[in-house]
């Protein structure tokens, strides 16, 4: 398939959000796009999918394309001997600001990855987030190499030692972070995650403590935090589908505080006048 060349004069800008004038109760729709969205759904119906009986790799296709998009983290970890590996994942997150605590769950099967391997023997890693200057770079890490040890060489990265842990950080990335597997009372490292009957875990999550984070200081904005047009994110979609943050618009947060005497005289109302159950 030939598709149009990346366009690289594109710049991400900040707008408005879709629906700027939208008040407390209000219903989606107000907007000529909203409408014409919801009203397409009103027609199509849904597909209701059990998901006992469906393939894990039916599952994993229908899951991974329609949970998005996952941001991309590049992890880097050692193994006892010193042999170091490079793999992304997708299925990672933040999960906790303090303490710092970040999650990466990877899948056991057909095989188990090094990564994990790696993470269960040394409990150490780094996690570099993909950016679109690089994103093939990282793409290849995910070659599932017979040899131990290559991604790194074939990638084309470049290792920058890091401070607290032995895993080195990928130099290119903007917004890197090094990690321990966490230390979490009754969740000590990691989780295996299997269905019933499994006798070898399918799948093992890994909760990482954040040690040092590695911030691109031309990245961050006057409010020392990451400005996303700066990033340049990747994110992952379904199949080898990958996005780059298109608009980005700005929502304000609904505060207690400063909206209390309006949501109390919305709520009123509404108990008087009935709710919007079908
Ligand atoms: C963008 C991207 C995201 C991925 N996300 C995951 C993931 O979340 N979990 C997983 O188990 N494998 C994921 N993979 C596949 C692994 O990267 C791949 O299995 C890799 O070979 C593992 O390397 P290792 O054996 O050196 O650890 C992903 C691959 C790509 C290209």
């Amino acid at each position: 398939m030939s598709l149009p060349a990346f366009d690289e004069s594109f710049v991400p800008t900040y707008t408005a959000p879709p629906n700027p004038s939208w008040k407390l109760g209000d219903a989606p729709g107000a907007t000529a796009f909203s409408k014409q969205w919801l009203e397409a759904g009103e027609k199509a119906g849904y597909k209701v999918i059990d998901t006992s009986e469906v393939s894990p790799h039916e599952l994993y296709a229908l899951m991974i394309s329609g949970i998005i998009p996952r941001p991309i983290g590049l992890v880097s970890s050692m193994s006892e001997s010193g042999v170091e590996n490079l793999a992304p994942f997708s299925f990672f997150n933040m999960l906790t600001p303090f303490p710092p605590t970040i999650m990466i769950s990877l899948t056991n099967l057909p095989r188990v990855k090094d990564t994990a391997r790696n993470l269960l023997a040394t409990r150490q890693f780094t996690v570099n987030i993909v950016s679109e200057a690089w994103v093939e770079n990282a793409n290849v890490a995910a070659l599932d190499l017979p040899e131990e040890g290559g991604e790194w060489a074939l990638s084309g990265l470049t290792k920058a030692q890091s401070v607290m842990v032995r895993p080195p950080r990928v130099k290119e990335s903007a917004f890197s972070m090094e990690c321990e597997t966490a230390h979490v009372p009754q969740l000590w490292k990691h989780i295996d995650i299997s269905p019933p009957g499994f006798a070898q875990p399918a799948n093992t999550l890994f909760l990482g403590t954040v040690k040092r984070i590695h911030v691109r200081q031309d990245i961050l904005n006057e409010r020392g935090v990451v400005d996303p047009r700066k990033l340049r994110p990747v994110a992952r979609l379904g199949d080898v589908s990958y996005a780059r943050l298109g608009e980005v618009f700005r929502l304000p947060r609904y505060l207690w505080e400063d909206q209390k005497e309006e949501v109390e005289r919305f709520l009123g109302e509404r108990k008087e006048g009935g709710d919007n159950e079908p």
